[in-house]
């Protein structure tokens, strides 16, 4: 059978880049990207889909005859302590709608995001293990752990192959992430090309897992093409990258911009961030399905600093 992807959330920070990767390796013509308002410059396919309306994921799924979906629409952290009810709402429902549409449709995958958000208080900080006990401060961590039993109960009672990584913060060039903890760690950088000085919502030594965009999606690739026999964890798994502080990337950043200026004025994204691990032990991924990542902070500046610079001389 052919496949045929359908990309929920793809006008987000993973699905923008996601949506090209999976273009590029099953063609045009068999990846469907969606989102809740149209892209006058996507390329591709596209259909609006606002993924709280049961009925009209079901109608795309059966229209295109799609056999893998990717679910991205969320509301993040800092965001969604906003509004934590709405938070609750969209998050969940999206996730039980796109879960029912596959079983129901017969969808052959499904990719679940979570996130290290699903650690509190409880979890060791350090290199935190796969299966620490979750008890999440945030209504985004709370969803992301019942999203996760949801993936793991869908799996077990009807046998959908639902797959599932917990992103540490992305780091990329291509898209921007909106309203998370860790969107400093792309902000920073644009402050930087454009020479202007950077204010942090984050304490200098705030230390978190992040990870550089290509190998968030090299990740999310791998595991959705590992045989299904190699997904021994049907909740979600770590993965790592690397882990640094804002003070950290600053100091890398010195290093290419002598001039670049940083101040500190933590607010209420640092609580959120002091929930979570300062650095995450991978080793089930590893061991599973052969996860691996490549940059480090240096790679991860250099590129950052080079793409961004070429993308805001263009617009110039
Ligand atoms: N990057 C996300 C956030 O900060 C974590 O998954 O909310």
């Amino acid at each position: 059978m052919n496949t045929t992807i359908l990309i929920i959330g793809a006008h987000g920070q993973v699905g923008r880049v996601l949506t090209e990767s999976l273009q590029d390796k099953y063609g045009r013509e068999s990846v469907i990207a969606s989102d809740i308002r149209k892209d006058e410059n996507a390329n591709g396919i596209f259909e609006v889909i606002d993924a709280t309306d049961f009925d009209r994921i079901k109608e795309v799924v059966i229209q295109y005859k799609v056999t893998q979906i990717y679910h991205l629409a969320a509301i993040l952290s800092a965001k969604g302590e906003e509004n934590p009810l709405k938070t609750w709402d969209i998050n969940i429902k999206t996730w039980l709608n796109v879960l029912e549409v596959s079983r129901i449709c017969h969808v052959e995958k499904v990719f679940y995001p979570s996130s290290i958000a699903v650690f509190g208080n409880s979890a060791p900080r350090n290199n935190t293990p796969n299966n620490a006990y979750l008890d999440p401060t945030t209504v985004y961590g709370i969803s992301k752990v019942d999203g996760e039993n949801w993936a793991q109960y869908y799996h077990i009672k009807y046998g959908l192959d639902v797959r599932s990584i917990r992103y540490p913060g992305i780091i990329g060039y291509q898209s921007l992430p909106g309203g998370g903890t860790t969107d400093y760690a792309v902000d920073i950088y644009h402050k930087a090309v454009l020479n202007e000085k950077f204010i942090c919502f984050l304490n200098e030594g705030t230390v978190l897992p992040m990870i550089f965009i290509d190998d968030a999606i090299r990740a999310t690739i791998e595991i959705m093409e590992a045989p299904a026999e190699k997904i021994k964890v049907r909740t979600s798994y770590n993965i790592a990258g690397i882990s640094f502080s804002p003070k950290e990337v600053a100091s890398e950043i010195h290093k290419r911009y002598p001039d670049f200026k940083i101040d500190y004025k933590p607010d209420f994204r640092q609580n959120i961030a002091e929930g979570w691990p300062r650095s995450i032990d991978d080793s089930e991924a590893r061991m599973d399905w052969g996860w691996k990542p490549v940059y480090d902070l240096g790679a991860i500046t250099d590129t950052m600093i080079r793409e961004l610079k070429s993308q805001y001389e263009m617009t110039i």
